[in-house]
């Protein structure tokens, strides 16, 4: 099981630091994400100390986990922030962010999402289109600011060892400009006389499982920078991985930075880490609604499904499940553990190894903390869960978010 310091039994009772996570659960019912900041700030310091006495900032990418409380604690240590709409700047600043702290990246911002951000004077724009350069200019122009700072988003053809759907760095993605393009972009930097060309940004995909892609696309940002010594901020993206089970060979926070060392001693370094400071700091506890013995299986049929946790059903990536009171002894199956909503993909867990449950009783699925309350949706008209934090001491825990009302499904229509 991929438990931890933060995340373990403690007397056959399944613990989030020092608190049981039947108490966490106690206050809100369940479906309910929890978070320990304590790991979660763990991870942001493993990954600072992995790349220590290099020029790096860890830029907490804030599409993995963006719960208010959760960017708090990342900022107040030190974290900047990777936001991917307007939305997200907002949601940092109001978290404690300043502007500087943030870099906005994104295949598709809008026109009103670049002055906003330009506005605000956010500290990067991760640029990946020549048209979007252009209207950055723009708005500089109007809003009458100077040296606005651009790393142009290298796609630099390497193929991630990940899943199709998290992969961005191969040809013909939708993902960054060419080597070409960016030649171009960077011997006609005088076009863009309000924009600061102060290096590239590379991001490869998610959940890497190894580190031979992501060094072949940092040297050929190398190769692209290498006539502009004056632009040496290379910003290598997130993907680092979680372990999601137990004994997955993946490679570790120090590995990649062992890899990358030799080539980022001379640069101003950002990293965008999401899933590997938050993924495995959260859980999504779930209740058993119904047993049900069918065509030879044992299905779970439990409170949380694809609305809370969509991961299986769009990657169909793999959660481990443990109960919230350990069950010594007991003969272990292989169980579904099937959501509640109509749709057939609505499966959190395929030949589960559990022992024998009855309705009632409680399920935590690891590793969830990442892209998974923020891909929670309210299809079967199904209000999103709350979320609960555990403080950075460990002893104390809060509702950071309530659960979503009927009454906020309805807010705005008529
Ligand atoms: N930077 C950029 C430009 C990104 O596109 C992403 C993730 C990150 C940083 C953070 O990547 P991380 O360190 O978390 O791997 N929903 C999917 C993952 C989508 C990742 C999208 N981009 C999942 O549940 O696996």
């Amino acid at each position: 099981m991929a438990l931890h310091d933060s995340i373990r039994y403690e007397n056959g009772t399944l613990m989030m630091d020092a608190l049981p996570m039947a108490d966490l659960v106690a206050k809100t019912g369940t479906p309910v994400y929890l978070y320990s900041l304590k790991r979660a700030l763990h991870n942001l310091h493993a990954i600072r100390t992995a790349y220590s006495g290099l020029t790096v900032e860890v830029h907490y990418s804030a599409k993995a986990n963006g719960c208010l409380a959760v960017l708090r604690a990342l900022i107040q240590a030190g974290a900047g922030i990777d936001a991917v709409s307007a939305g997200e700047i907002h949601r940092a600043l109001t978290a404690g962010a300043t502007p500087q702290q943030i870099v906005f990246a994104g295949v598709g911002k809008t026109p009103d999402e670049i002055r906003y951000a330009v506005g605000q004077g956010v500290g990067w724009f991760n640029v990946e289109n020549v048209d979007e350069l252009h209207q950055l200019q723009q708005a500089a122009t109007d809003l009458g600011r100077d040296a606005v700072p651009v790393a142009l988003r290298l796609n630099p053809e390497v193929t991630a060892s990940t899943h199709p759907y998290i992969a961005t760095g191969h040809g013909g993605a939708k993902f960054g400009l060419t080597a070409e393009v960016i030649r171009h972009v960077l011997a006609h930097q005088a076009q863009y006389p309000r924009l600061r060309f102060g290096g590239l940004h590379v991001h490869i995909g998610s959940q890497l499982g190894d580190t031979a892609a992501t060094v072949a696309a940092v040297s050929r940002a190398q190769e692209l920078l290498a006539p502009y010594p004056a632009l040496r901020m290379l910003n290598i993206g997130g993907g680092m991985p979680a372990v999601y089970r137990q004994g997955q060979a993946l490679p570790a926070f120090s590995d990649f930075a062992a890899a990358l060392r030799p080539l980022l001693r001379d640069y101003h370094v950002i990293l965008e880490p999401g899933r590997a400071i938050i993924a495995d700091a959260g859980v999504l506890v779930t209740t058993i609604l119904y047993v049900k013995k069918q065509a030879g299986q044992t299905l779970y049929i439990v409170d949380a499904g694809m609305t809370e946790l969509i991961r299986p059903a769009l990657y169909e990536a793999v959660h481990e499940f443990v109960p919230l009171r350990s069950f010594e002894g007991n003969i272990h199956r292989a169980a579904q553990v099937v959501g509640p909503v109509c749709e057939s993909s609505d499966v959190l867990g395929q030949e589960v190894m559990l022992p024998e449950l009855r309705p009632g009783d409680r399920l935590a699925i690891l590793t969830a903390g990442a892209y998974g309350m923020v891909m929670a949706s309210n299809y079967n008209a199904r209000p999103r869960p709350p979320e609960v934090v555990v403080t950075a001491q460990g002893n104390s825990a809060f509702v950071a978010r309530a659960r979503e009302t009927w009454e906020d499904l309805l807010r705005g229509e008529v």
